[in-house]
């Protein structure tokens, strides 16, 4: 299992220090929130923000493009220093050739499904991925509340896996704590996004640690 804390609740004004804490604290990657205000309901960062985390950590970075027309920011945020780049399927009807498009640029290609969206609408681009990330909240704002209907995407998705011998890494993101890991973890997930239950707490490498102790 591995974790990949969330920025998106992250102290912005200490941000570098804030990436070392969980860094130190058994990160496995960190999990970077693009939001463009069309997309989803919400902006945050663009690929001048993955520039000026890169040389901070040696953390992956996992980038979530909640951006309408992908394709178009794949090359700056490759440029930038991503490591995978998680496309959304409802964002663009040419899901397959913007996942080409990110091997292409030298990062590990993923595929996102919104709460309404289903497994079987991904089939097709489930070869060519490294990464499957379900949505288990609507995207847009840290701090919702988990959707347990959402488990049984990632139970459908680690059964395809081995079904049809690929190898892709389930992820889930959004209202991930100590109560809903358990949950996922169940149903196959191999990487949990966890933002506000890392960052709003006094002590993020604990709460870390705590994710860690339900994994086993
Ligand atoms: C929501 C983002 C999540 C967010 C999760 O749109 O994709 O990555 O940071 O935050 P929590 O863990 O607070 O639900
Ligand atoms: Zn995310």
């Amino acid at each position: 299992m591995k974790l990949a804390p969330s920025i998106l609740s992250a102290d912005f004004a200490h941000l570098a220090d804030d990436i070392e804490v969980v860094a130190a604290g058994g990160a496995d990657l960190l999990h970077v929130d693009v939001m463009d205000g069309h997309f989803v309901a919400n902006l945050t960062f663009g690929p001048g923000m993955v520039a000026a985390i890169r040389p901070v950590t040696n953390l992956p970075l996992d980038v979530h493009m909640m951006v309408s027309d992908p394709a178009r920011w794949i090359p700056a945020f490759a440029q930038a220093g991503a490591d995978t780049l998680l496309i959304h399927a409802e964002a663009t009807p040419h899901l397959y050739g913007a996942l080409q498009q990110v091997r292409a640029a030298g990062c590990r290609p993923g595929v996102v499904i919104n709460p309404g969206t289903t497994v079987a609408s991904i089939e097709a681009v489930l070869p060519i991925v490294d990464q499957v990330l379900v949505m288990t909240v609507n995207p847009g704002f840290g701090g919702q509340r988990f959707i347990p209907a959402m488990a049984a995407k990632v139970a459908q998705l680690a059964a395809l896996r081995q079904q049809l011998g690929l190898s892709y890494e389930i992820e889930v993101d959004g209202g991930i704590t100590t109560a809903t890991a358990p949950v996922v973890l169940e149903a196959g997930a191999d990487i949990l996004v966890a933002g506000s239950f890392v960052y709003a707490a006094p002590d993020p490498a604990a709460q870390l640690a705590k994710l860690r102790r339900v994994a086993r």
